[in-house]
């Protein structure tokens, strides 16, 4: 893992935070290649998730809408959503070198005085009993530190959707089934950071609320479970690699009737570690803010249709009225009650890195000669790749520089081009090919006399003429979602 964290800051895909000052574990900062890469894996996300979701199991359109919440909310939300007491792992010390170590981790982790060892196994050790240790960042609202004005970096961006799930209801005029979407930096206070981003401090989300019927909850689990996992499919990754896993029940946190973990088989694990759980959350959340703000119905849901097929049947329509005289049964339920919630919460951070991983190739390809010589290749998804397409004069004269720009400047309104008229070709290419652009176009002498150019495949190396007026379409085709 310490090459291929070089291979990235070589590169300029990820780097340490504040490495001047000696960096500080567990925050990374995207350079100009992961910036490019992660916002294109965001926008797929929202793409595919919010704006175009994949029919129901009938057949039915998903309705999907975003949010954007405040990073720091009122702390009665992490009460009520029980972080504020339960969000915690279990944390170990050793009076020796002063480590602190995860107590359910530590089987995994080295002794900082031998390395060889986990922590507790050399002869020096003297570990603590495990104790509880809040992961939330604390932090204060104002000018004064006082108990008053503690407040909490959100350690999940979940509780911003059911905190304003009324509002979007209200504001948005949807009927379940629909799902809220939010891409956000969480923040928790991991004992141990490690296995370079995969465990931060600082991180993105991208997380859905579904909410439906509860009688309908088992089949919107199992569409989102079996959604999610082709998701990562159709962007690249190797269903080998993906290993959805159902948690069992001794796993599961408090909250969940059910969750299955989409698994990666990162290259720093004998074991597959979890991308992204898709959770069946029943009612707890809307239950829990309906509990702890004093406002039932503000989380709960009124099936006006269903209450209005039913209007024969009873003596008035004003189901306010109606309820004075039907104390809470399973036929009030009937008409209103809370939504169970599935929940894809997926890390942003956590499938740049899977899919780092999984493009990364080294390869033996001919070299300008025939010669066999190693490539370093990133095999991203075109739709991934931080850069779509570069733009080369094969020399710097007779015409072929100023083609080359025009194509350039035709190509860069609608996609993250490069252009690069520097040094032999065949360094060109690999450059771009360890960058992962899918497409590197060349103007030569033939452009000038027919207008046509190649277009070199990043895979397979294959060399194509094509008319410079189709070269947009080509690269547009790639970049299509479900090619
Ligand atoms: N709202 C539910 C929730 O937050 P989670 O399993 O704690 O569930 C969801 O987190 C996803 O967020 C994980 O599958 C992972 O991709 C990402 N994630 C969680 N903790 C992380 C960390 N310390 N560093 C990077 N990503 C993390």
């Amino acid at each position: 893992m310490a090459r291929f964290a070089k291979f990235c800051k070589d590169m300029g895909f990820i780097y340490q935070s504040s490495e001047i000052y000696g960096g500080i574990n567990g925050f990374w900062d995207y350079g100009p290649l992961g910036v490019e890469l992660k916002r294109n894996i965001k926008e797929a996300w929202w793409h595919d998730m919010v704006r175009n979701p994949p029919l129901g199991p009938n057949g039915q359109e998903i309705h999907m809408v975003g949010l954007d919440c405040s990073i720091i909310m009122n702390p009665k939300v992490w009460v009520a959503s029980g972080h504020v007491g339960g969000f915690s792992d279990p944390m170990v010390d050793c009076k020796t070198c002063k480590g602190r170590f995860r107590a359910d981790q530590i089987a995994a982790a080295q002794c900082p005085l031998k390395p060889s060892k986990a922590p507790g196994q050399f002869e020096e050790c003297q570990l603590t009993e495990p104790r509880a240790f809040n992961l939330m960042f604390q932090t204060y609202v104002g000018a004064v530190q006082s108990e008053d004005n503690i407040a909490y970096l959100r350690p999940e961006t979940a509780q911003g959707i059911f905190a304003n799930y009324r509002n979007v209801l209200d504001s948005s005029r949807l009927k379940l089934p629909f799902g809220i979407a939010q891409v956000g930096k969480a923040f928790r206070n991991e004992i141990n950071p490690r296995n370079f981003t995969f465990r931060s401090r600082e991180f993105e989300q991208m997380e859905i609320e579904f909410f439906c019927h509860p009688a309908e909850s088992m089949m919107w689990y199992q569409y989102w479970r079996d959604v999610r996992k082709k998701w990562y499919s159709s962007l690249g990754i190797q269903s080998d690699n993906l290993r959805p896993r159902e948690q069992g029940k001794d796993e599961l946190a408090h909250y969940s009737i059910g969750t299955t973990d989409i698994e990666y088989m990162f290259p720093f694990s004998d074991e597959p570690q979890e991308l992204e759980g898709v959770a069946h959350r029943g009612d707890f959340d809307l239950k829990a803010h309906a509990r702890h703000s004093g406002m039932n119905e503000k989380f709960m849901y009124f099936d006006e249709e269903r209450w209005n097929a039913d209007a024969g049947t009873r003596a008035t329509n004003s189901f306010k009225e109606w309820l004075k005289t039907n104390p809470p049964t399973a036929e009030v339920e009937k008409y209103q009650f809370f939504p169970h919630v599935i929940e894809p919460s997926a890390g942003a951070d956590r499938f740049t890195l899977a899919v780092l991983c999984e493009a990364y190739t080294v390869e033996e390809v001919p070299d300008a000669k025939g010669k066999p010589e190693e490539r370093v290749v990133m095999k991203f998804h075109p739709r991934l790749a931080p850069i779509k397409a570069a733009v080369f004069p094969l020399v710097n004269k007779d015409g072929m520089p100023e083609k080359a720009l025009e194509l350039y400047r035709q190509l860069k309104p609608h996609f993250n081009v490069f252009f690069d008229d520097k040094g032999a070709i065949g360094r060109r290419y690999r450059r771009q090919d360890e960058a992962g652009t899918p497409f590197c176009i060349t103007i030569d002498g033939d452009t000038l006399k027919d207008g046509t150019v190649t277009i070199r495949d990043r895979d397979t190396l294959k060399q194509e003429r094509v008319p410079m007026t189709e070269v947009q379409a080509v690269i547009a085709k790639a970049l299509t979602p479900g090619c």
